[in-house]
């Protein structure tokens, strides 16, 4: 229930207006504000000054500021979804109480990082970013026990650890955390409340930010909210989609299409107790949230505050593609989407600017570049977004030892504000879908239905020749998709190659894992590193020996850290110890490299290779050129391409050496990974 009812007396207590110094920050801002706005704000904002009066003077002031500063964007970003409400007014109210409220709450140090993070907002756009991402029961047990690896977080370079699974999800079948039944309480499992807060103050003073997920679009079915709805409480019932039969259900279907398809098949799930059809996207245990409900933004806000002030500075919203419903649509990506994830970036904006967004949302290249914003919502919408495309054009390169299809598709990607970095990854803890447009795949003479037929077979391991060891993830009978899982090594080769004992392929899997890495951490993003496969963790199939994981073969890549296998990671006469050192000079090149930070634009080379991929960073110090050979042979590239693009030298900084030029071409050794200047 919101904590934060409007104010019933609205005489009592000053508007904003009241307050000067933001009277005339106003003034000479106009443009930040339409008169629309300023006077829903001044209505909104009667009342707080009680609120508020529990802080220093100093701090009252800056929220004043941050509201007055960011305030139109937040109007914006709801008048589209609840405005035309008869309690828009009082929602508006609502919502800016719970607003100052969180601010009085949120603890010295972290509005100290807040004022840090205003003055430094492009924090998560540098070069010295790297993030580093795991299940918190396969990492270190509890929250605790991570405290007690921070040394070797650093040692690899981390500063930013995306924590999974740590909130209290249902027992059983959870969907490796994603059906939460309490987004404010610490899985038991994991620790407390107070466990997350101190590892997220030991990280913060270590130089290391703590990620975790906001599930957006669902919470369990066994969630507080869930269970009153079953009990019949219509006020939860309107938390939910809930439906009295199928006709609603069986309209929208007619355009929906399939996440689960062998899970759970179907979007909605009949609720025993109270007889409605339930909209359930993922699994029949998760509920989707009804977001053109107030009700819903105003609690998920709260939610957001409590645990920033616990010292999460980074929500990975998840799954927010699906967030808002419309019927004759595949009900995603729908405009208010965006509008809501506006507004929802801008309430972390005026409360707790530490916080950056990340939005979850695998989607089509044309619809994924909206989740950084465009048109009236440029800028607005998240700060980070996983880069799906990079991800799979890179598998997609690795097995046809083509790519064309990769630097057709990633010349297409519209340019994206400079104030956003990409989350560059080459895999995670999902599986892969083949997220390859048809358009992309026709301009380079590919039948793009053909060709995520081969790739899910190439990495299931079935197609002749190939390297990968991988396992089919929901196979779906009406188009014939099949998605992909398998940890970095296992589907590079490496575990192929450990089985055959055979040491030159182990070198190629080695030098396919290290390309990998190389072209996520020089893309100008902010890479993600998945738990394990900087030491090429291995597919762990024991996962369905294990009640919790059993149903769920993504838990096959979601192996335990080995920290004895960790411990050959010095030893460059082990395999772990060549990745890691390999993985460490990328890692400590691109700290060097001011061309990898984020804010820069990062243009697809045309190298006229089919085999060969290369990207310039712009910078003004001087272009970045990175170029991979994507095949186990060597590759003759002519240097035209690279000096044209600004490139002068042609010094590569991975190896700290002058490339060898003849007659104006330069020979890559099998997967060469450059970065040049
Ligand atoms: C996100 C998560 C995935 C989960 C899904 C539904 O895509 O990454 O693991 O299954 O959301 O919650």
């Amino acid at each position: 229930m919101n904590q934060f009812p409007a104010n019933d007396h609205p005489d009592q207590g000053s508007a904003l207006t009241d307050v000067t110094r933001v009277a005339a920050m106003r003034q000479r801002n106009a443009h930040l504000m339409s008169a629309a706005a300023l006077a829903c704000l001044d209505k909104a904002s009667v009342g707080i000054d009680q609120i508020l009066n529990d802080v220093p003077e100093r701090d009252q002031q800056l929220f004043r500021i941050r509201l007055a500063r960011w305030f139109q964007n937040l109007y914006d970003g709801l008048l589209p979804v609840y405005g035309r409400r008869d309690d828009f007014d009082l929602f508006m109210q609502k919502l800016v109480r719970c607003m100052a409220a969180y601010h009085v709450e949120r603890s010295d140090e972290l509005k100290g990082l807040d004022i840090e993070r205003d003055l430094e907002a492009d924090w998560f756009q540098h070069e010295t970013m790297l993030g580093y991402v795991f299940y918190v029961e396969q990492f270190a047990d509890k929250l605790d026990g991570v405290q007690d690896h921070i040394d070797y977080l650093q040692e690899i370079g981390a500063s930013y650890v995306h924590l999974m699974k740590v909130m209290q999800s249902r027992d059983g079948e959870n969907d490796g955390g994603y059906a939460v039944t309490d987004y404010r309480k610490v899985a038991p499992a994991l620790g407390t409340n107070d466990d997350l807060e101190a590892l997220c103050s030991t990280l913060r003073s270590r130089g290391i930010s703590v990620c975790i997920d906001l599930v957006l679009n669902h919470c369990a079915r066994e969630h507080p909210w869930a269970k009153a709805a079953q009990a019949g409480d219509e006020r939860y019932q309107q938390y939910f989609y809930m439906f009295d039969d199928r006709t609603l259900p069986d309209a929208y279907e007619r355009t929906l299409p399939e996440v689960f398809p062998e899970f759970a098949p179907g979007n909605f799930t009949l609720d025993p107790d109270s007889g409605k059809w339930v909209w359930t996207t993922f699994n029949h245990f998760q509920w989707d949230l009804n977001w053109s409900n107030p009700d819903v933004f105003l609690e998920i806000v709260e939610i957001m505050f409590e645990l920033a002030n616990l010292g999460v500075e980074v929500f990975r919203l998840d799954a927010v593609a699906f967030m808002w419903k419309r019927m004759g649509t595949d009900s995603q990506n729908q405009e208010e989407v965006f509008d809501l994830m506006q507004a929802l970036r801008t309430c972390s904006r005026i409360t707790t600017p530490a916080v950056a967004h990340k939005a979850e949302a695998i989607v089509a290249p044309d619809d994924l570049i909206r989740y950084f914003g465009v048109g009236r919502h440029h800028g607005k919408v998240s700060n980070i977004a996983y880069h799906n495309s990079l991800m799979v054009q890179y598998w997609s390169a690795l097995a046809s030892r083509d790519t064309r299809l990769m630097t057709q598709a990633l010349s297409e990607f519209p340019r994206t504000p400079n104030s956003i970095a990409w989350g560059t990854y080459i895999r995670c803890h999902d599986d892969i879908g083949w997220a390859i447009a048809d358009d992309d795949a026709a301009a380079v003479g590919l039948d793009g239905h053909a060709h995520r037929q081969f790739l899910s077979s190439f990495y299931a391991g079935d197609f002749p020749g190939s390297f990968a060891r991988g396992g089919v993830f929901q196979l779906n009978a009406a188009t014939g998709d099949r998605r992909i899982n398998g940890t970095l090594a296992s589907l590079a080769g490496l575990e192929q190659a450990l089985e055959w004992g055979d040491g030159e392929l182990i070198s190629l899997a080695i030098e396919r894992i290290l390309l990998g890495h190389a072209l996520v951490c020089g893309f100008g993003g902010l890479p993600l590193i998945y738990m394990g496969d900087e030491i090429g963790l291995r597919n762990d199939y024991a996962y369905a020996q294990n009640a919790e994981y059993a149903s769920d073969s993504r838990w096959m890549h979601r192996p335990a850290m080995d920290w004895q296998l960790l411990e050959h990671r010095h030893d460059t006469d082990t395999i772990e110890g060549r990745l890691y050192q390999g993985f460490q000079r990328i890692i400590k090149t691109r700290r060097q490299t001011p061309q990898l930070c984020a804010r820069y634009d990062t243009d697809i080379l045309d190298t006229d290779h089919a085999h060969v991929f290369a990207i310039a960073n712009r910078h003004p110090l001087g272009t970045l050129a990175c170029v991979y050979n994507f095949t186990e042979t060597t590759q003759r590239l002519s240097i035209e391409p690279l000096m044209e693009s600004g490139i002068v030298e042609l010094f590569d900084k991975l190896t700290t050496r002058p490339v060898v030029i003849t007659d104006g071409f330069m020979d890559l050794a099998p997967y060469a990974r450059l970065w040049l200047t």
